[in-house]
């Protein structure tokens, strides 16, 4: 499994999909760049998102705000009190490590052990998620020094105390002056919907329970990046915040869970490679959250998060910014009486857009041996990318740079272009062609030969069987169409 995952890291960049980023400069820890089929499919898998969110579900909007937001904003919400995790250095490697990341690499460790080591790996997670909940770190360091943890089974490590770090970046804003003051980036796109809220509610007329989506870049200075786009320090986020009367947050919060999981399973991705997690320690903003976690090559961890949010955001904004925060809701409770005036409870989907983009790689990435007609055996490189999400859905191939067939491909190549992105190519042998295009996940190739002057006859291409068929030049946009819809 660490093979495979090592070997969708170089397919990722030698097709184009993501690059460290300033590579010539030898690269920024934890930043990545998306480069031309990687760019393609994050957007993809955005507008899938977005389209899902704002356009199948008529009681929520769209926004899109600023990065950068008044600083007491991070007040109000809790970040700059709250948002840090528990750090310890090694004082030999001067290494920093968060704890829970430390403790997860460590259980990954034993178990790649067999059994029992899957067992210990267990035992030691479900032993650190219980002291992380009580703060406990002395107990922490204590699982840390115990484990010998980092310096192989039998080493040893000198460790300093934990203490907390906070994530978030600052910067400062206007001109170097000495009324400069700090603001951060966002470590969250949902702040920006929160101070929103009436704005939206009032200008797009919203009744509750209604949502507000977003999707945006999100920044936190991680301090354990690895694992390639799993974790990073730029990133985006696709979050949705659901505003809700108080006492029917546990019933929205279901029905999310549920809505979130079947979004995911309607890229045709197996159950069986989802899971639930529930918190046993929760953020400083929530009553319950879930994280819907995906069986990633190494191993399941979260790609989504649900969580119950209370009015904690709302009311302290209201608190800090004195400018009222409430909903009235004329509708009728069970005395007939108007709910009135209330500040809504919300509950939030929270996706990482980068962390999709993984999922997808992980999930579409094949090293098919193939048995050829005639017996002999051969081996491909195909990305099954679900053809919605595909960067090109449709390679136009003439079979050769003559005879007119260029001229035929370009004629379907300007009819289809406007409708998805295709891509044209004329040089190589075919089949080198074919394997390039399934090397980065495009579902459909059409070749055009000379039979095509003769009938007006292509030969489609189908990506994960390799079927060719033969079909009218005319049906190739309907049946592309057909499958990206
Ligand atoms: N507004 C709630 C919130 O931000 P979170 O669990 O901290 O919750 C939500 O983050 C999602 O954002 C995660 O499930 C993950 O997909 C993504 N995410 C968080 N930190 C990330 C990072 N450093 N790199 C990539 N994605 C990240």
């Amino acid at each position: 499994q660490e093979n495979k995952f090592q070997a969708i890291i170089s397919h990722a960049k030698e097709y184009g999909f993501v690059f460290p980023s300033s590579e010539i400069y030898d690269g920024l820890s934890a930043v990545y760049d998306y480069g031309p089929n990687g760019s393609e499919l994050k957007k993809n898998i955005r507008d899938y998102w977005w389209k899902s969110m704002t356009q199948l579900h008529d009681n929520i909007v769209g926004i899109d705000a600023a990065i950068f937001m008044h600083p007491t904003t991070w007040k109000a919400s809790g970040h700059v009190d709250n948002f840090s995790d528990p750090m310890i250095d090694n004082k030999d490697s001067k290494k920093r490590y968060r704890v829970d990341h430390l403790i997860e690499a460590f259980a990954d460790k034993l178990k790649e052990q067999g059994d029992e080591g899957e067992k210990k790996a267990g035992d030691l997670l479900a032993e650190m998620d219980q002291l992380l909940a009580k703060d406990d770190y002395a107990g922490l360091k204590q699982l840390i020094e115990t484990n010998k943890i980092s310096c192989g089974i039998s080493g040893t490590c000198n460790w300093t105390e934990i203490r907390q770090f906070n994530l978030m970046f600052d910067t400062k804003l206007g001109s170097i002056s000495e009324e400069a003051d700090t603001i951060y980036l966002r470590p969250e796109t949902a702040q920006g919907i929160f101070v929103n809220f009436l704005n939206v509610q009032k200008t797009a007329r919203m009744k509750i329970p209604f949502g507000i989506a977003q999707t945006g870049k999100a920044f936190r200075n991680e301090i354990v990046a690895r694992q390639f786009i799993f974790r990073m320090r730029e990133f985006e986020q696709m979050e949705m915040q659901f505003f809700v009367r108080p006492g029917t947050q546990k019933e929205w919060y279901n029905f999310w869970k549920e809505e979130r999981l079947k979004w995911h399973l309607s890229l045709g991705i197996a159950k069986e490679k989802y899971r639930f997690h529930d918190h046993a320690k929760l953020a400083h903003y929530a009553d319950a959250a879930l994280d819907i976690e995906y069986e990633f090559p190494f191993g399941f961890k979260e790609v989504e998060g649900i969580h119950s949010r209370t009015d904690f955001d709302l009311k302290n904004h209201q608190e800090y910014s004195k400018k009222k925060q409430q909903y009235f809701d004329n509708d009728l409770d069970e005395n007939g009486k108007p709910y009135g005036n209330y500040i809504p409870y919300v509950v939030e989907t929270s996706i990482g857009l980068d962390r999709m983009f993984l999922l997808i790689l992980s999930e579409a990435y094949e090293e098919e041996m193939i048995t050829k007609d005639d017996g002999t055996t051969d081996s491909r490189t195909v990305m099954h990318i679900p053809a919605k999400i595909a960067p090109t859905k449709l390679a136009i191939l003439p079979l050769t740079k003559k005879d007119g067939l260029p001229e035929i491909a370009t004629e379907l190549m300007n009819d289809c272009k406007y409708s998805f992105k295709c891509f044209y190519e004329e040089k190589d042998a075919i089949g080198k062609r074919y394997r390039r295009q399934d090397a980065v996940g495009t579902p459909f190739c059409v070749t055009i030969d000379h039979q095509t002057k003769e009938d007006q006859t292509v030969t489609i291409r189908h990506r994960d069987s390799m079927l060719q068929e033969r079909i009218p030049m005319s049906k190739v946009k309907e049946i592309v169409l057909a499958a990206i819809q």
